[in-house]
C-alpha cells in the first residue's frame, strides 16, 4: 500500500470527466487500497480517483462509521429532499463552503469483485456520495458552493 499524492485545485485532472473503469483486476484493487490509505492518512471522509491523478470512475468513502465503501462506476439513481451544509475537500485545503445537496440519494455501483450494489444514503453519507461523484465529472465543491470561507476565519 502507498500514500498517493493528492492533486490540488488547478490541476487539469480535477476538471476532466473521468472514464469508466475497464478492468476489475489486481492493479485496480491495489489502487483502491492506496486510495483508502491516502484518504485515511489525510483524515478525509472520501476520495475520488481524479484527486490522486487517475481519471477513472472510482471513489472510496468512510464517514467514520467504520465502514469503508468502494464504489466503481457509481451512479445516483434516485434523489430526495434538499439540505445545505458545510463541505471541505482534500484537493482544496483550508477552504470550506455551504453546499446544497439532495438529502437522500440512492447510488448504484460495482464492487472491486464485480458485484452490483445499491445503497440508500442520507445525511452525511448522502452528502459525501454526491461530493465524490461530482469529482468524477470534473466538478469541485467550490464550483457549486453557495458561499465559501477560509479555515482561518473560523478560528
Ligand atoms: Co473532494
Amino acid at each position: 500500500m502507498a500514500v498517493l499524492e493528492v492533486q490540488k485545485a488547478g490541476a487539469p485532472v480535477l476538471k476532466k470527466v473521468s472514464e469508466p473503469v475497464k478492468r476489475l483486476d489486481g492493479k485496480l484493487r491495489s489502487f483502491l487500497d492506496d486510495m483508502a490509505e491516502t484518504m485515511y492518512k489525510f483524515d478525509g471522509i472520501g476520495l475520488a480517483a481524479p484527486q490522486v491523478g487517475r481519471s477513472i470512475r472510482a471513489v472510496v468513502i468512510d464517514i467514520g462509521d467504520g465502514r469503508l465503501l468502494e464504489m466503481i462506476i457509481p451512479v445516483i439513481t434516485a434523489r430526495e429532499g434538499m439540505a445545505v451544509d458545510s463541505e471541505g475537500c482534500l484537493s482544496v485545503p483550508g477552504i470550506f463552503g455551504e453546499v446544497e445537496r439532495s438529502e437522500k440519494v440512492t447510488v448504484e455501483y460495482t464492487t472491486r469483485y464485480g458485484k452490483k450494489r445499491k445503497l440508500e444514503a442520507d445525511k452525511l453519507l448522502a452528502r459525501c456520495v454526491q461530493h465524490e461523484l461530482d469529482h468524477l465529472d470534473g466538478v469541485l465543491f467550490i464550483d457549486v458552493a453557495k458561499s465559501l470561507r477560509q479555515e482561518t476565519e473560523e478560528a
